[in-house]
């Protein structure tokens, strides 16, 4: 009968016959699919599969570390960070119209790649993490518009691998409980939805460093508190926005001019629709009170109430 052992069985059989002695290509972004197709597919041939890591320094705080931790460390993976932050920083430069930022940095993850087309040569496939409901939906705008603008929809069109797509089968529960069978950590498994321009698109205006760092260490403030107040798993998402307003505020004696930060939480099915989440006032307060203390030029926090529709999950 079908149990998830039984399924990690019959699949890496699947994949060592379909890949026999050649190479495997993963684009690994940290998000829950990618990490789990790598690990099932290292779990099968091993030394086979290379992984690439793009930080591309819009990621949130520590993630970089922690996938290097959980992948290379942990599972003894072959995998390459890039690390290509002054890259897209650059790009980035003066930026301001949000689709235009998805765009560049959409083009520069391929442009990355492309700098990596030497180590890539001697790859036949490339793994992604496509599930049964990417297929089912793939007709629908928002779904292709998501994978378009995702981090593994970007290879140069002149690479040519075959696909290997072992949780094509899967709904996200299932993958969930895969890479949980395959030892994947919690915090990987459970790691809320995180667009792949990253920072980039929750920064309004142009990014900056200055930005990239409001909006980074006021996340991670964020993060830590819901999940002391045990909401972490409540929330389908919650994150900071820097919505590039900048307002007068009061420090001791003196007159501020700094920068508001938005929260943003929202509960929802699948991302289509959401409803703002009820976060405990208190729990609000504590968060709002240590950005400001602890996070430079922030003197105002605010709470978004809308849900989606009329607004979308994400400011950018
Ligand atoms: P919106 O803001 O459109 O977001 O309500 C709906 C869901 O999609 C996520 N999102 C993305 N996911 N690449 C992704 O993989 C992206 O470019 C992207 N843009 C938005 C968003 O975080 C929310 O969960």
């Amino acid at each position: 009968d079908w149990t998830m052992a039984n399924f990690v069985e019959q699949e890496v059989e699947k994949i060592q016959e379909k890949v026999g002695d050649k190479k495997v290509l993963c684009a690994l972004s940290g998000g829950v699919d990618s990490s789990v197709v790598a690990a099932l597919i290292h779990k099968a041939i091993g030394d086979q599969l290379t992984c690439i890591f793009v930080d591309h320094g819009l990621l949130r705080k520590d993630e970089g570390d922690m996938v290097m931790e959980t992948f290379r460390d942990g599972f003894k993976m072959n995998i390459i960070r890039v690390d290509a932050q002054e890259r897209f920083l650059n790009k980035l430069k003066g930026v301001t119209d949000p689709e235009q930022k998805r765009k560049i940095i959409g083009n520069e993850f391929i442009y990355v790649f492309d700098d990596e087309a030497d180590r890539l040569k001697d790859m036949d496939f490339l793994a992604q993490g496509t599930l049964y409901t990417d297929i089912v939906e793939s007709g629908t705008e928002t779904a292709q518009t998501i994978k378009s603008h995702h981090n593994v929809g970007g290879l140069p069109e002149n690479m040519q691998f075959e696909l290997l797509e072992p949780l094509d089968t899967l709904f996200k529960d299932e993958v969930r409980a895969l890479g949980l069978e395959l030892g994947v950590p919690e915090a990987v498994v459970w790691r809320q939805p995180f667009p792949g321009p990253g920072l980039g698109i929750r920064i309004l205006g142009e990014v900056t460093d200055e930005k990239i760092k409001i909006v980074r260490e006021s996340d991670a403030i964020l993060r830590e508190e819901i999940k002391l107040a045990g909401l972490d798993r409540e929330i389908w998402q919650y994150f900071t926005v820097l919505p590039d307003i900048r307002s007068v505020g009061v420090m001791g004696d003196a007159r501020t001019y700094d920068h508001t930060v938005g929260i943003r939480a929202v509960t929802s099915i699948d991302g289509m629709t959401s409803d703002w989440a009820r976060i405990p006032w208190d729990v609000l307060e504590k968060i709002s009170t240590r950005i400001v203390n602890e996070v430079d030029h922030v003197n105002r926090i605010v709470y978004d109430v809308t849900s989606k529709p009329p607004a979308t999950i994400e400011w950018e």
